[in-house]
Order: structure tokens, then sequence, then C-alpha cells
């Protein structure tokens, strides 16, 4: 049975992800920073397949080797690793006017908190010649499209696809495929209620990206199951 961490895992989009993976017949580990919500969104999930909630915080960046370290004992590690936590802080502010720490606590969580999750559980996966990693950017990040939309935000998913390429490369030959996945607007606390997109849809490529056959492609950026332009 392979194993799958989804950060960000106790709602929206993530909450999803995990529900699809666990009826696909993986061990779901829900990851969560606060373990409370954690736990009751995995017994929410209870009937769907094997869901266990554990502490992932992905700031809490030196936790992290030691949740790889527990995880490769209570699970023989962890195959899977999708890069769902993220934070929206700054919708509606000027980039001129976006206060530095706004700007720091962004790429904090979108994109050193992936980075250091891509550090601990990557190694792992190249050691045993198999894994997936999803990093969940945005159409925020596409570079040809970006104005004033959400700046620290928009820049953070930029880097996370820069990420998705770092890690690729450093990846290659052991049959771990890496990718950054655009779900669109989704209807979740941070799309809002006006999203056009369920969750069952925005979980649709990043589904598709982690249960990818070997020989699938690995560095590249996708959204409803197509390879896009950065
Ligand atoms: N919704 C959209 O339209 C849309 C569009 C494009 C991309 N995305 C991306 O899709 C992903 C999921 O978005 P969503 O709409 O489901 O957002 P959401 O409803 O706001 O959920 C965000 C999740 O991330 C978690 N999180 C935040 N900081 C964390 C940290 N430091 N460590 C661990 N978990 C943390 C939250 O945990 P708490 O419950 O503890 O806060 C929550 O579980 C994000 O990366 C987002 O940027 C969303």
């Amino acid at each position: 049975m392979k194993t799958a961490l989804v950060t960000g895992g106790n709602r929206g989009i993530g909450l999803e992800v995990c529900r699809q993976l666990a009826r696909r017949g993986y061990r779901v580990v829900l990851g969560a920073r606060d373990v409370d919500r954690g736990e009751a969104a995995a017994r929410a999930l209870a009937g769907e397949g094997e869901i266990v909630a554990r502490r992932v915080d992905v700031t809490d960046f030196a936790s992290l080797p030691g949740v790889a370290a527990e995880m490769e004992r209570e699970f023989g590690g962890v195959d899977v690793l999708v890069n769902n936590a993220g934070v929206l802080l700054d919708e509606e502010m000027p980039v001129l006017e976006l206060p530095i720490e706004t700007a720091k606590a962004t790429f904090e969580t979108n994109v050193f908190g992936a980075l250091a999750a891509c550090q601990a559980f990557v190694p792992g996966m190249m050691r045993r010649r198999w894994g997936r990693v999803v990093n969940v950017s945005s159409g925020a990040s596409l570079l040809a499209y970006m104005q004033g939309y959400a700046p620290s935000y928009s820049m953070s998913k930029t880097a996370l696809n820069a990420v998705t390429r770092q890690v690729a490369h450093a990846a290659r030959g052991r049959n771990v495929l890496v990718n950054s996945v655009d779900p669109g607007w989704v209807r979740t606390d941070m799309g809002g209620s006006s999203a056009p997109r369920s969750v069952e849809k925005g979980a649709e490529t990043i589904i598709q990206l982690a249960t990818l056959d070997d020989g699938g492609p690995t560095g590249g950026f996708f959204k409803d199951g197509q390879q896009i332009p950065w």
C-alpha cells in the first residue's frame, strides 16, 4: 500500500485530495498544522479508506525531518507528497505598499514550506526509487499574465514553480516525478463562494499527478489534465 502525505489536508482542496486518494487505496496521512483540526477532518472522512491525521506545520521547518523519520518507521516512508498548504494574505494589496512581513509570511508557507517538505521527504523516495510530488501552484504564478493581483501570493507561486523544476532535476532518474498544478479557481475558504469550481474539480489534476504511472512527466506545470506553459 502506498502512503500519501497531503499538507493542509484539513480543509478545502487538501481535504478533497485526502478523500480521493483514500478512495483509490492509498494510506493517507492528513497533515494539519493544528492536530485537533486534523483529527476532526480525518474523522469526517471515516469510511473513505485508511486516513490518519498528523501534525505537519510546513513553516516549522526543523520539525519536518523528524516527521519524515516517524513516517518511515510507521509506514515505510511517504511515497506521494502533495504540497497543498498555502496562504493568501494580500489579495487586495498594492505591491508598492506591501509590507515585507506579509511577503515573508507568504513565502514561508507557500515556498519555503514546500521546499522544506521536499527536502524532508524526497530523499527517501529517491532511495526507494519511487515517488510522486505535486506542488499546488496557481494561475496567479504565470509571469506572462501577471499584473497586480495578490503580489506576494503570485510571486510565491512563481517561486514554487521554480522549486518544482529544481526538485524534479535533483530527483531525475530515480522514478520520482515532481510537478506543479493549477487547480483553477475553486470554492474554498481561500477561493470564496463565487469561484466556479468545486473541490472535486480542483482536486482532479492533483490526483492525476499524484498517481502517475512510471515514466510519466516530471518538471511540468499542469491544468485540467494538460501540460501548460509556465
Ligand atoms: N481555492 C482556489 O481558488 C485556489 C486557486 C489556485 C491555487 N490554490 C491553492 O490550492 C491550495 C489549497 O487551497 P484552498 O483553496 O484549499 O485553501 P484553504 O481552504 O485556505 O486551505 C488552506 C490549507 O492550508 C493549510 N495551511 C496554511 N498554512 C499552513 C502551514 N504553515 N502548515 C500546514 N498547513 C497550512 C490550512 O490550515 P489551517 O486550517 O490550519 O489554516 C488549510 O488546511 C493552496 O496552495 C492554494 O494556494 C487555491
